[in-house]
């Protein structure tokens, strides 16, 4: 026995050893020896290689109490701000396209996930089973953008745009609570991308929920790959990080698309032209920018009464950078956007029409169409409910009157159980009068009548 315990220390002391042998030669140091060597060959001479050469070794970090963390990665990734470097081999290569995010005041790991106080490779890049935030593969890093970058579209990252679209229009809602706002059949997904699902994963989960997690009651929407994508990036981007008010200051990049899509939302076309295309009950706005200082021009937006007195243009209540955006937009405008713009302007709508279409708008956004389906068909799956399905809306006037359907959807349901010994449905009507106010309710119910009298007269 004593002989046992004697081998054992001496396997522990020369693990030790062996350790204390490690941290004295990391890693990182050899990287950047390495990194020393190549600056030193761009050297005119000996002296200025020799100079080079013997520079000190250390471990770089920059504080960031802004985010929250402390990032090293610039220990061994010497290069990313060097753009002489921008052929090196990893982990020395110049990193294109991060201005303005300046690695003293960004670090690392806020777009890339990782482990930022590591000195060595696995555990920098978090790939190592404690860490719950590896890497992220490459082609998802710009799901990063939009913790910041919070609304609007954020340039060349257009899969962000799209996921929010998707979630906002596919009744997520009905079963997910996001920011407050949902149901509680599914989990709340305000810090989706913190508690972080492999992308994968929640790539294929939206590909076909059934696939992932068996038994499911999340419909499977057949999404194709590019809109799975899509809300994988959103999902990602949902950190709900607190973050300093520096970095949190330009949740709207104001850029020419975004703005393109105000001008077009906000109907600016129905009062203005483009070098002569569009309507003339305010001047033209071809080349206003040239004409009007920016500040003018925001002037304008915020209050048109001061610089016009007795102006009929409206004043808009946007953010800053949303003014911006509209700006940008205008610098660049041309008769063509005019064309576009007024080709796809939806036909106007009267009263009547555009209370129904404001209930069709709540309907998805408050997540019916999660559980009814887009078009109230029903469909999805609800087992052991009498029927087996959620049910389809477009007959509803045929049980109930319209008063009766306020009152469902004010107070919600529960489905009959088809086999009392088997467990309850995991779908059942939420109870929505504390989220919904009366207005919002009578204008679904008008919704659902709209359709259901086109069905009628069979
Ligand atoms: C000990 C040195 C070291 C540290 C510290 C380090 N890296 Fe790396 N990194 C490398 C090397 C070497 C590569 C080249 C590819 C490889 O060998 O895996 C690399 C590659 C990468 C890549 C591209 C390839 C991939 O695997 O996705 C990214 C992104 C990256 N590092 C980010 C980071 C971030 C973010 C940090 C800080 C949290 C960091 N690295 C810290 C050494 C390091
Ligand atoms: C503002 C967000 C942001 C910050 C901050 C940032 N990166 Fe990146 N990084 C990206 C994006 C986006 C890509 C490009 C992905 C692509 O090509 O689609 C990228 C690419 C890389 C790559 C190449 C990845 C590959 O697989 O080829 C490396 C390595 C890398 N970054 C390292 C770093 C390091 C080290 C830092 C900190 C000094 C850093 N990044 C800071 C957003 C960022
Ligand atoms: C940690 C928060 C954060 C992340 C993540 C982030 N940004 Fe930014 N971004 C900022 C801040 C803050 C500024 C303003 C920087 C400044 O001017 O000092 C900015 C500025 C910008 C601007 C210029 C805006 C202008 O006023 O014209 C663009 C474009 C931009 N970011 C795109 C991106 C893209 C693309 C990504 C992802 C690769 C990204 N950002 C990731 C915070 C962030
Ligand atoms: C009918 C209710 C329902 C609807 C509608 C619904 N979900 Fe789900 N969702 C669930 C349930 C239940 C789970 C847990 C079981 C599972 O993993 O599939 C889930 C799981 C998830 C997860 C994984 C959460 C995690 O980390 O475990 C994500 C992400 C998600 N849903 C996003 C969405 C999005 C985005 C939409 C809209 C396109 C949506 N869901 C629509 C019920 C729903
Ligand atoms: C989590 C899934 C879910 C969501 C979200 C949901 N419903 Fe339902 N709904 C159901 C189920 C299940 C029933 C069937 C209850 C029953 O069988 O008694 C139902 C029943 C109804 C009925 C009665 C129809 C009938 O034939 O019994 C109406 C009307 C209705 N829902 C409207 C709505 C509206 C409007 C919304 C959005 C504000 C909504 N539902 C959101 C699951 C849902
Ligand atoms: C109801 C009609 C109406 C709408 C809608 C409208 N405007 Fe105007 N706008 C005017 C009129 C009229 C003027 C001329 C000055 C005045 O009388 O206020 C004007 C002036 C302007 C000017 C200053 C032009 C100059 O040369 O002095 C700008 C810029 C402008 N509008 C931009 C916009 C934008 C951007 C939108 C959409 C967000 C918009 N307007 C929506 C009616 C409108």
């Amino acid at each position: 026995m004593p002989q046992f315990f004697f081998a054992l220390s001496l396997i522990a002391l020369v693990l030790m050893l062996a350790a204390v042998w490690q941290a004295g030669t990391p890693s990182w140091k050899r990287y950047q020896q390495e990194y020393h060597r190549l600056e030193s060959l761009g050297e005119p001479n000996a002296a200025a290689k020799a100079a080079v050469l013997n520079t000190g070794l250390d471990i770089r970090q920059d504080l960031l109490p802004g985010l929250q963390r402390v990032d090293r990665c610039t220990t061994c990734h010497q290069g990313v701000e060097d753009p002489t470097m921008k052929n090196a081999a990893q982990p020395f290569t110049f990193h294109p396209n991060l201005a303005p995010h300046v690695v003293a005041k960004f670090g690392c790991t806020v777009c890339h996930g990782g482990q930022g106080l590591a000195t060595d490779k696995e555990n920098a890049h978090g790939r190592v089973p404690f860490w719950p935030e590896p890497l992220l593969p490459k082609e998802y890093i710009r799901a990063s953008c939009g913790r910041c970058h919070k609304e609007g579209e954020v340039p060349g990252v257009p899969e962000l745009t799209e996921g929010r679209r998707l979630f906002e229009s596919t009744g997520c809602r009905g079963c997910h609570k996001l920011n407050g706002v949902g149901g509680s059949i599914g989990k709340d997904l305000t810090e989706e991308g913190a508690v972080r699902r492999y992308p994968e994963w929640l790539e294929r989960h939206f590909l076909n929920p059934n696939a992932v997690s068996p038994n499911s009651p999340m419909p499977n929407f057949h999404f194709t790959r590019e809109q799975a994508r899509a809300l994988t990036f959103y999902m990602l981007s949902l950190t709900n990080e607190q973050m300093g008010s520096y970095y949190s200051s330009v949740r709207l990049i104001p850029s020419a698309g975004f703005g393109r899509q105000l001008f077009t939302e906000k109907n600016c076309i129905a009062c203005h032209s483009i070098g002569g295309v569009g309507a003339k009950a305010g001047p033209d706005l071809l080349g206003v920018t040239k004409a009007h200082s920016a500040g003018w021009l925001d002037e304008q937006l915020v209050n048109p009464q001061l610089l016009y007195p007795g102006s009929t243009m409206p004043a808009y209540d946007l953010e800053t950078n949303a003014r911006k955006a509209l700006i940008t937009f205008m610098a660049a405008a041309t008769p063509e956007d005019a064309q576009t713009i007024l080709s796809g302007r939806p036909k106007p709508l009267s009263a009547e029409e555009a209370a129904i279409e404001g209930g069709r708008q709540s309907f998805a956004r408050f997540g019916c169409v999660g559980c009814h389906g887009l078009n109230l068909q029903g469909g999805v799956p609800n087992p052991n409910s009498q029927g087996g399905e959620v049910p389809s809306l477009l007959h509803a006037s045929d049980d109930y009157t319209k008063d009766e359907v306020i009152k469902i959807i004010r107070n919600g349901k529960q489905p009959p159980l088809e086999n009392t010994a088997k467990p309850a449905p995991p779908l059942y009507m939420p109870s929505w009068k504390v989220v919904l106010t009366d207005e919002d309710i009578n204008r679904i119910a008008d919704y659902l009548w709209s359709l259901q009298s086109k069905k009628s007269g069979w």
